[in-house]
């Protein structure tokens, strides 16, 4: 299965491919995650990529297909699928990943689209901790680790400041809606309402991707 899911920042797209993972044994594809390892062994991709991220901006749409288009050739796509998250970002990135499909003679089987009031975002970011050990994602309010947990065990990301996500919802809003549209033109696209406790949203995510397969 080749899927994406979509979602503004915070909507909970990370916190869901985790699920889908354990279930559907996918590869997860995450670009954030993959310029934050770049940043973190600060390769010169990484440096570049933390000049945009620390601002809230998009890394350059060659860059981001650059790395997309290297690791969808890598053998375990094939025998595993994926699910991107968080790419494509732009148009251009859209038809990117078309012709990158093609090249590899693979097509996107669908597009969960997880939809989230805006209002709720900010709230989310600014109480998303996570894991040091282990990069699990947790929040402190609606999803924190079990049991009585030592808050040094976790990080929260540079981008969640408030001054970086007003700005990375604004990006996101102004570039995801032409994509959304660009993808619903091609009957791919299943809207989850993510405004949900999160196993009920996966619950939706299942079901969309159970008439997906
Ligand atoms: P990226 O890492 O992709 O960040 P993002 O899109 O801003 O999304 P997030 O990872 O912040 O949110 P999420 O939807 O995964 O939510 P999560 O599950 O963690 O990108 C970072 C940056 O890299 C970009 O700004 C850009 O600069 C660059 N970049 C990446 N891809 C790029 C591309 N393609 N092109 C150019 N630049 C690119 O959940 C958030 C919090 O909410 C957690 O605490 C979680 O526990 C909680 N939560 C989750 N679900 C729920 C729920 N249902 N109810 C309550 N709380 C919930
Ligand atoms: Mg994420």
């Amino acid at each position: 299965m080749y899927l994406l899911i979509m979602g503004l920042p915070g909507a909970g797209k990370g916190t869901q491919a985790a699920k889908i993972v354990d279930a559907y044994g996918v590869s997860h594809i995450s670009t954030g995650d993959m310029f934050r390892a770049a940043m973190k062994n600060q390769t010169q991709m990484g440096k570049l990529a933390k000049s945009y991220i620390d601002k809230g901006e998009l890394v350059p749409d060659e860059v981001t297909n650059g790395i997309v288009k290297e690791r969808l050739a890598e053998s375990d796509i094939k025998e595993n699928g994926f699910l991107l998250d968080g790419y494509p970002r732009t148009i251009d990135q859209a038809k990117a990943l078309d012709q990158i499909l093609t090249d590899l003679d693979l097509s996107l089987d669908g597009v969960i689209n997880i939809d989230v009031n805006p209002d709720s975002l900010i709230e989310r970011l600014s109480g998303r901790i996570i894991h040091k050990e282990t990069g699990e994602t947790f929040h402190k309010i609606f999803n924190p680790p079990a049991g009585d947990y030592n808050q040094d065990d976790y990080y929260q990301r540079e981008d969640d400041k408030p001054e970086t996500v007003k700005r990375r919802l604004d990006v996101n809003i102004a570039q995801g809606q032409p994509i959304l549209d660009y993808y619903r033109e091609k009957d791919l696209v299943t809207d989850i309402e993510g405004n949900q406790e999160i196993d009920q949203v996966f619950e939706d995510v299942k079901k969309a991707i159970d008439n997906i397969k």
